[in-house]
């Protein structure tokens, strides 16, 4: 369980940690070899843990000391893929197409759902089998055989963070190029690209497609992570609903401009410096409507925190929710500590209120939890938020940054 003292600004400096969204897969890309692969900047995370327990698990040799993580051997991968680790963490799904074009047959379970939709798999399965793979799914568990994956076009119905890495993950052993029209082209996207580059596959960018063209056999690489810009989001919006003042550094500004311009739009001051962003908010914001959607529109993991500011800013706002079936699991929360705030539909409708006030609140995923601690940041008097647990998956530190900006938090066991 979290623990927060509110009710004071956050004022100070924080600085970002590397991307989890670019972390997970890049351990997966370290199936496609034999080399050492070293990834720089990895953030400590339990996503992380639980990836690279999968990798030790399908064969890898996993070293780690502080951010550095060296991933090698595996001559022999496991072609079964153990299921409790992949419910625990749907990117260990990204495992399917390195075990396939290293193994030529897996057995992979199917990723639950959890609390932010049903998250399918489709597009996943239908992109291998573009590539040659035979693929059946029964009692919940994919098999999947290919001799030898060959390069295709594969078009993507939506442009799914998860199938475009798949797919490209796949591709990199594959016979020829590979063409995925409508990839997702988020920044964690493109820095695996720049992994599997710096691996041998050659990676070009277009317009409407990304383009692989694979090789037989991959090298080794050290590669260092992008900053996890949901992150250093979530600490700016800590800044902004706080009405403090708080600087992270470490950053890439110009992947977070769908954020700045919603919160400059809110009269939040913005500066942006080469490789950190401050934000003040002396004053209180305005309300401002937001639409999550693909990068580079403004991201769905950063739905959930911008709607508790919206909470606290001045007017009616509206937070449409296009990426994922049912996002609004911290509205409960923040309804508990006095936010005025209801769903309609995927689009939530907020009417600022002057303030917050404590409350015995739950997390139910990682951003929502997220969501509720900044509400707990600016409300006055004493929030327990539990389920603190899935703060831990996707924010390193997150108890002891916030404390760094001024912040009264602790954790306390679950009672
Ligand atoms: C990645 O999830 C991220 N996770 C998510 O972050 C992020 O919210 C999401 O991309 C969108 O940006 C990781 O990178 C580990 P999608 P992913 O495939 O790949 C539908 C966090 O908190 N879809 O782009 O699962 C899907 O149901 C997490 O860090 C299909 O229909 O996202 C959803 O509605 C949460 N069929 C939409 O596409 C498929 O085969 C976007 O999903 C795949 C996806």
């Amino acid at each position: 369980m979290i623990v927060v003292d509110g009710g004071r600004p956050l004022v100070g400096t924080v600085r970002a940690s590397g991307a989890k969204n670019a972390a997970l897969p890049a351990v997966m890309a370290s199936l496609l070899t034999t080399d050492p692969v070293v990834i720089e900047n990895a953030p400590r995370l339990l996503d992380m843990d639980t990836a690279l327990t999968l990798a030790r698990t399908l064969g890898k040799e996993v070293g780690q000391e502080g951010g550095t993580v060296r991933l090698c051997g595996g001559d022999e991968l496991a072609q079964v893929a153990p299921d409790a680790l992949v419910q625990r963490m749907r990117a260990s799904f990204l495992a399917l197409g390195p075990l396939l074009a290293r193994t030529g047959e897996v057995w992979m379970p199917l990723p639950g759902g959890c609390a932010i939709g049903p998250r399918p798999v489709d597009l996943h399965l239908r992109g291998l089998a573009c590539l040659g793979a035979e693929i059946a799914v029964d009692g919940g568990v994919v098999h999947a055989k290919a001799r030898q994956l060959r390069g295709s076009t594969v078009y993507l119905d939506y442009p799914s963070v998860g199938a475009t890495e798949q797919v490209l993950l796949a591709g990199a052993l594959a016979e020829g190029e590979t063409v995925v029209v409508n990839p997702a082209r988020e920044p964690e996207v493109v820095d695996l690209t720049r992994l599997l580059s710096a691996m041998g596959a050659d990676v070009v960018w277009h317009m409407d497609r990304v383009v692989i063209r694979g090789r037989l056999e991959l090298g080794g690489a050290t590669h260092r992570l992008i900053p996890d810009r949901i992150e250093a989001g979530t600490y700016l919006l800590a800044g902004a609903i706080t009405r403090g003042t708080v600087t992270v550094t470490g950053v890439r500004p110009d992947h977070l401009d769908a954020l700045l311009a919603k919160i400059s739009q809110a009269g939040v001051e913005v500066a942006v410096e080469e490789a950190a962003v401050r934000v003040a908010a002396s004053a209180r914001p305005h309300a401002v409507n937001v639409q999550t959607g693909p990068y580079p529109g403004f991201p769905t993991d950063l739905q959930p925190p911008v709607v508790a500011f919206l909470c606290l800013a001045e007017g009616q706002a509206t937070v449409t929710e296009t990426v994922f079936e049912s996002r609004f699991g911290q509205v409960e929360a923040l309804v508990r500590m006095g936010a005025r705030v209801r769903v309609s539909g995927n689009t939530a409708i907020t009417e600022g209120v002057s303030g917050l006030h404590g409350a015995a609140v739950q997390a139910t995923d990682i951003r929502a939890g997220a969501a509720v601690v900044l509400a707990a940041l600016a409300a006055h008097g004493r929030t327990e938020i539990r389920g603190g647990s899935h703060l831990a998956r996707g924010y390193e530190d997150f108890v002891g940054k916030l404390r760094g900006l001024g912040a009264t938090v602790w954790e306390a066991s679950e009672p």
